[in-house]
């Protein structure tokens, strides 16, 4: 059988070791290994094992282009389909940035602030006995894309039902309904995660009634923060196939942090949690920013590379300020 899109030809029997050989890629082995499982349906393959499976026909054409796609630089998770984000493994496409793993860490952020903040209201709710929707810790996460954030943070509280209220914004539709699959996908492996999230497209908080407004304990975002002239810049792998919608924020790359940290004040509970992923040199931006709005116990947080990547910052408890 010849596979014409490859423009290779290809004979049915081939093993996938042997296809690999005749393609002559500079794939590294374990990303071809993981396109293979994908292709397969399996999970268990070794490089060893390509030289053993012989896939359908079918299979053989899947593992050909997506390994075409690949060495056209498109990103792996994207060839994939899905991508580990904590614990959980998300679907990615196009549509959607691929999570990465210095935002892990503001879920850490996030996660730590809900239980202090469940600690301090003394809301002990458990399996047995759910809490009333408004005594729900309430979360929003601005610019959801594909769910990440917030799944991630309902995943965490997931055993205790009816504690936590999760509402996902992004002004890209079609990110909204990767956002959506994901969770659907977590709520079959568990129930219990059932109306815990919920999804709306909208720029920022436009979305929002006014029943919302005071109501979240948390907000939290990861934005887009490069510049206009960075993401000129940046890597082709990063500039060319992830969107453009996702990345970019401006002349000074701060503009969309700028629209997320002046409309917390409205939406945050006296007490709440602004938390956002910013740009390692925006610090004292939006430090200023989030001073300006009148929020306190501001302050950066840095990665694990000692860079400074997070803003965090409350909503004074006295209505007054
Ligand atoms: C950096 S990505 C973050 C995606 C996801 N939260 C994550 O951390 O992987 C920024 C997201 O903001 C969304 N976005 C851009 N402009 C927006 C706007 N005006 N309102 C709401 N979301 C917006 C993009 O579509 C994109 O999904």
């Amino acid at each position: 059988m010849t596979l014409e899109k490859s423009g290779l030809p290809i004979c049915q029997g081939l093993s996938l070791g042997e296809l690999v050989g005749r393609l002559n890629m500079g794939i590294p082995n374990r990303e071809i290994v993981w396109i293979a499982e994908k292709c397969l349906g399996r999970d268990d393959l070794t490089w060893a094992h390509l030289a053993e499976e012989i896939p359908t026909a079918k299979q053989a054409a899947e593992f050909v282009e997506t390994l075409n796609r690949r060495q056209s630089g498109e990103p792996l998770q994207y060839c994939l389909g899905t991508w580990q984000f904590r614990s959980l493994e998300l679907c990615v496409d196009p549509s959607v940035l691929i999570p990465r793993p210095e935002t892990e860490l503001l879920v850490d952020i996030s996660v730590a602030t809900l239980r202090e903040c469940i600690n301090r209201y003394g809301v002990c709710l458990s399996a047995d006995s759910p809490g009333e929707p408004e005594r729900r810790v309430r979360v929003l996460d601005l610019g959801t894309g594909s769910g990440a954030i917030a799944l991630a943070i309902a995943w965490e509280f997931r055993l205790t039902r009816d504690l936590l209220s999760v509402l996902g914004v992004d002004l890209s539709q079609p990110a909204i309904k990767v956002a959506e699959r994901n969770y659907n996908f977590l709520v079959e492996q568990c129930p219990e995660f059932g109306s815990v999230v919920r999804f709306l497209q909208g720029s920022w908080y436009d979305s929002l009634g006014i029943r919302d407004e005071a109501s979240f304990d948390l907000i939290v975002s990861n934005p887009p923060y490069i510049s206009i002239q960075d993401y000129l810049e940046l890597d082709p792998q990063v500039r060319d196939f992830e969107p453009e919608l996702a990345l970019v924020a401006g002349q000074e790359g701060t503009e969309c942090l700028e629209q997320v940290i002046y409309g917390a004040q409205r939406w945050l509970k006296p007490g709440g949690t602004l938390a956002c992923e910013i740009g390692e040199r925006q610090g004292p931006q939006v430090l200023a920013m989030a001073r300006s709005v009148g929020l306190e116990r501001v302050g950066i947080r840095k990665d694990l590379a000692g860079r400074d990547r997070y803003l965090v910052g409350s909503r004074p408890r006295s209505s007054e300020s």
